[in-house]
């Protein structure tokens, strides 16, 4: 725990920021099981909102195991410390004014709160938009693109989401994607329309 520390605020405001930067930080949060699509669909919408010149840069879970959570597994307390750190670094990095793009599987309700409160506590408050990838469990083990899911079954993974691990389906999300009749394109048309539509994107 450190002590003796001191927060350094810089000169520019968030609002001064977004205003400069023509440009208002998010964290657009994916939330869903295992090959429920939260990866594809987060890279397409990096990509769209790349292509509008837009700052929008994605979290990925796989990717962030490889570093920053090198350490951490999937118990629920690791899984808790996962995305502790992501929703201090998607708050950091929608306070740059970035539409930060997240796919976590993030199965527990308090964790997804955790991030919630993190953002709303900003000052000012920084927007987060829950987005349930809602893909069915039967669905997702049809589609078992890593194999995971057979491994699973097998007893060769330990506590997997959907299989041996809980799943706790969000009950307020601002955006419900219905992921086995939605198609990348769809659900990237839903999510930006839903950024317009609140204003953050122009
Ligand atoms: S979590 O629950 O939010 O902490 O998980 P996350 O950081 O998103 O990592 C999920 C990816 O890790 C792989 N994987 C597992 N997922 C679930 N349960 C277990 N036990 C597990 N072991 C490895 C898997 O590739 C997940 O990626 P996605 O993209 O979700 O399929």
């Amino acid at each position: 725990m450190a002590t003796n520390i001191t927060f350094h605020p810089g000169t520019v405001s968030y609002e001064e920021r977004c205003s400069l930067l023509s440009q208002t930080g998010a964290t657009i949060w994916l939330t869903g099981l295992s090959a429920s699509g939260k990866s594809t669909i987060a890279t397409a919408l990096e990509q769209h909102l790349l292509h509008q010149k837009k700052s929008a840069y994605r979290l990925d879970g796989d990717n962030v195991r490889f570093g920053l959570n090198k350490d951490l597994g999937f118990s629920p307390k690791d899984r808790e410390e996962n995305i502790r750190r992501i929703a201090e670094v998607s708050t950091l990095f929608a306070s740059s004014s970035t539409l930060t793009i997240t796919s976590f599987i993030s199965p527990y309700a308090a964790d997804r709160q955790v991030a919630r409160t993190l953002h709303e506590a900003h000052n000012p408050p920084l927007p987060f938009i829950e987005v349930f990838i809602d893909a069915s469990l039967d669905e997702c083990e049809k589609r078992d693109p890593k194999g995971l899911y057979k491994k699973a079954k097998a007893g060769e993974i330990k506590e997997f989401t959907g299989i041996s691990a809980p799943y706790e389906k969000p009950e307020k999300a601002e955006i419900h994607i219905d992921a086995d009749k939605t198609s990348v394109e769809e659900s990237v048309r839903i999510i930006t329309e839903y950024l317009i539509q609140k204003g953050y994107l122009k």
